[in-house]
């Protein structure tokens, strides 16, 4: 990602952050402004955009979550509220959860924060690999059916699996560049997972994927 865009962007972001609500407190965590990412080019990030499936337990500083989350998915033109990934017929559909050690969260990209969702750390049950449940991070994908573009189910499951890819891309770029390991899955267990979160029959997860330092 071009560095002097990302400067725009992360102070952009770090002057529309609101603090929130005492009553909210509790619910709603305020990222810090987004970690710049070093000098790397887009050739080298390309070059480097790999799956690896190594993960250090050791936790991501928030900066780095919060550039992670939005080089994800963040809204990078907020005049229009648009995102860094695009959408078919620009339906917004993709919501990105966060699952840590702390707790399940929803990524709020106009407010840069998380909103807690839950207290249990639901990790292992983002994956059926063995390193879903000690790495640090592990975003999961879900869209709004009632939201995505396409007339039948077919088109529906098509644009939704599409910009979810978007999504994923972005994260793989951003993790090239800080020289995190990410790996996208699909190795699921859907329906327990949709459970344990708690979504609604209206919402479908796509894909998850891990993110963390790799093991030294
Ligand atoms: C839609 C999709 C689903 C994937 N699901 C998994 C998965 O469940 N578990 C996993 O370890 N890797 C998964 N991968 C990662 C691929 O195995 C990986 O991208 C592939 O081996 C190529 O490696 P590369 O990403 O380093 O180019 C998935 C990739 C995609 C695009």
């Amino acid at each position: 990602m071009d560095r002097r865009r990302f400067l725009v962007a992360a102070s952009v972001l770090a002057a529309g952050l609101g603090v929130p609500g005492q009553a909210a407190a509790q619910k709603r965590v305020t990222l810090p402004a987004p970690a710049v990412p070093g000098g790397k080019t887009l050739e080298e990030a390309l070059r480097q955009r790999q799956t690896r499936r190594d993960f250090d337990p050791r936790p991501l500083p928030d900066e780095v979550l919060s550039g992670l989350l939005w080089a994800a998915w963040g809204v990078n033109r907020p005049e229009s509220g648009k995102h860094t990934a695009p959408t078919a017929m620009n339906r917004q559909e993709i919501e990105v959860y966060v699952a840590k050690a702390d707790g399940l969260f929803l990524y709020d990209a106009k407010e840069q924060g998380l909103s807690r969702i839950s207290e249990t750390d639901m990790r292992a049950a983002t994956g059926l690999q063995s390193f879903v449940g000690t790495a640090p991070v592990n975003l999961v994908y879900v869209a709004d059916m009632t939201k995505v573009a396409g007339k039948t189910a077919e088109e529906k499951a098509f644009f939704c699996g599409a910009d979810t890819g978007f999504v994923s891309q972005n994260v793989y770029l951003y993790c090239a560049v800080m020289n995190l390991a990410t790996v996208v899955r699909a190795n699921i267990d859907f329906p327990a997972l949709a459970k344990a979160m708690g979504l609604p029959s209206t919402k479908r997860i796509t894909l998850a994927q891990t993110v963390g330092y790799p093991k030294a």
